[in-house]
């Protein structure tokens, strides 16, 4: 299959490039300056070019925060341009993937989230998120919807990282306690959409790592996990002060009957730690 990637230089868009490689996909990646999403035009011109058989849209606006002072930019990139995105696909006869999140729930349910569960988001970037999904789907009658959530992978800041830079640099280290959901592998979620794509499972997925924690017991699981000796104290959302509003339980499950279901994150942590130490490994030798 010929597989187009927007934003390919992401954190899950270069897991992507790599798990559709390996699969054996003929794949083309481009970055935000290679194909700028927001630009109709281009993305007809290049889908044009290229005639994929799938588009994997990875690219977005991912600054939570920052999502909340610049709401028409973030819509831009999330809603807007994700629809441009379908319907240049739904041109040429590709099917079109959107990546999307568990922020598009409140967080109030108290129990993990399916595909039917009411949407509500509480940010702005969740609300723009819902567009996006909106609109893929509207533009593409072969469109899959993938929600993931808490993503970590070797191309992008992430949690894991920022928690043993501060376990080394600290000793101890500030989490929250009252958030809870599910940490995805981006290369765990990188081969589930890859592999979705040979079904015409179109519509919703929840796609996430299997089982559920808080950020403070990620971390705990983390240094264990490391082996590094580090005080964890916990804390609450109130505490950080963040300018975007977080779901309190927001872990996601499948019950769509193509489901593709992804290993525990446990184990995708293990998987993303191996992997770091196997590429340091290689790098001091
Ligand atoms: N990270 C998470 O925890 C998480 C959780 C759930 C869902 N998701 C979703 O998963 C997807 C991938 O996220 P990620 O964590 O891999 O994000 P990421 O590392 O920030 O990657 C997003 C990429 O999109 C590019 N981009 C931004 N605007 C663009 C535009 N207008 N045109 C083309 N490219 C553009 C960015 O390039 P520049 O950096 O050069 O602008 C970046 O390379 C997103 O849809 C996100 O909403 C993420």
């Amino acid at each position: 299959m010929k597989i187009l990637v927007t934003g390919a230089r992401g954190m899950l868009g270069s897991d992507v490039m790599k798990a559709a490689e390996e699969a054996g996909h003929d794949v083309r990646g481009f970055s935000h300056t290679g194909l700028d999403i927001t630009d109709g035009d281009a993305l007809e011109r290049r889908f044009g070019i290229d005639r994929p058989d799938a588009v994997i849209n990875c690219a977005a606006w991912t600054d939570v925060d920052g999502a909340e002072d610049d709401p028409e930019g973030a819509l831009l990139s999330n809603g807007t341009a994700a629809g441009l995105v379908s319907s240049a696909a739904a041109a040429v006869g590709a099917r079109i993937v959107y990546v999307s999140s568990d922020y598009v729930f409140d967080g109030q349910k108290g129990s993990d989230y399916v595909e039917s569960d009411a949407t509500s988001p509480i940010s702005v970037y969740g609300k723009t998120k819902l567009a996006g999904e909106v609109a893929t789907l509207q533009a593409n009658r072969r469109a899959y919807v993938v929600r993931s959530s808490w993503l970590f992978g070797l191309d992008g800041p992430n949690f894991v990282d920022t928690m043993i830079r501060l376990g080394k640099s600290q000793g101890q280290v500030l989490v929250v306690h009252d958030q809870v959901g599910a940490p995805t592998y981006t290369w765990h979620l990188a081969y589930g959409i890859v592999r979705m794509l040979d079904s015409d499972a179109y519509g919703v997925h929840h796609m996430a790592g299997g089982g559920h924690c808080s950020w403070y017991e990620f971390a705990g699981e983390i240094f264990s996990q490391a082996g590094m000796e580090v005080v964890t104290l916990s804390a609450t959302t109130e505490m950080f002060g963040r300018k975007a509003p977080r779901p309190a339980f927001s872990a996601l499950i499948s019950e769509n009957p193509h489901a593709i279901v992804l290993p525990v994150w446990q184990d995708g942590l293990k998987g993303y730690l191996g992997q770091k130490k196997s590429l340091e490994g290689a790098a001091s030798e």
